[in-house]
């Protein structure tokens, strides 16, 4: 086996230095240690997104959101659930965990379902973000929604909104889909009243009416 000790010099075998390699490396097992596989790996394609241009202080921008651009100013540091919630009044997304665990912030962004509490905003100028509220027309509620009332799919809530937008991500990707599939396509949701049974009711239901 390859010896792979730094030598004495201090410099790796290719030239880097001891300390240069650790202080490359910190920022990303930090990250690792901080906020766990699947939540650096979203950190890590964020990095590489439009807002990786090193920004700071208070900044306007703008964002399309449900067909709609909207300005707003925020820190680089505010998640999109915080300026949803915080900056636009748009309180659909819920911030349950506010740590990537539980799902209650889903939306989509560009169509496909992501966690708005793990996501910046600066990240996702001309990106295409849909909330819970964007699904209805004014008061008319898309059929799938209207799937989770008639199914009583809820109990106390605060998880609806995020099966919903992970359930429209879903029939989007795959409008028929199996039940495990529907079990697997909000695997990322949790639902602490236990009404699982009546969620998964609801979008199996929503997906026959889009058939017809
Ligand atoms: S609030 Fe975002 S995953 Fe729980
Ligand atoms: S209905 Fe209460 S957490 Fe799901």
């Amino acid at each position: 086996m390859a010896d792979e000790r730094v030598p004495e010099s201090g410099r790796t075998p290719k030239g880097v230095s001891r300390r240069g390699f650790l202080k490359g490396m910190g920022g990303t097992v930090l990250t690792t240690a901080a906020l766990g596989p699947a939540a650096a790996s979203a950190a890590a394609q964020q990095a590489g997104g439009a807002g990786s241009k090193s920004l700071s202080g208070p900044t306007e921008i703008q964002l399309k959101i449900n067909g709609k651009t909207r300005k707003v100013t925020v820190e680089p540091r505010t998640t999109l659930l915080a300026t949803l919630r915080d900056k636009l009044q748009l309180t659909g997304s819920k911030e349950v965990c506010d740590r990537g665990t539980c799902g209650a912030c889903t939306v989509l962004v560009d169509g496909r379902s992501q966690l708005a509490c793990m996501t910046l905003a600066v990240d996702l100028r001309g990106r295409e973000i849909t909330t819970v509220e964007g699904l209805s027309k004014g008061d008319e509620l898309s059929p799938l929604q209207e799937e989770f009332v008639a199914k009583d799919a809820l109990m106390c809530g605060f998880c609806t909104c995020g099966f919903v937008m992970s359930a429209e991500a879903l029939l989007r990707e795959n409008p028929k889909p199996s039940p495990e599939e529907i079990r697997k396509g909000v695997a990322g949701n949790l639902c602490r009243c236990g009404t699982y049974p009546r969620v998964f009711e609801a979008i199996e239901s929503a997906a026959k009416r889009r058939e017809r």
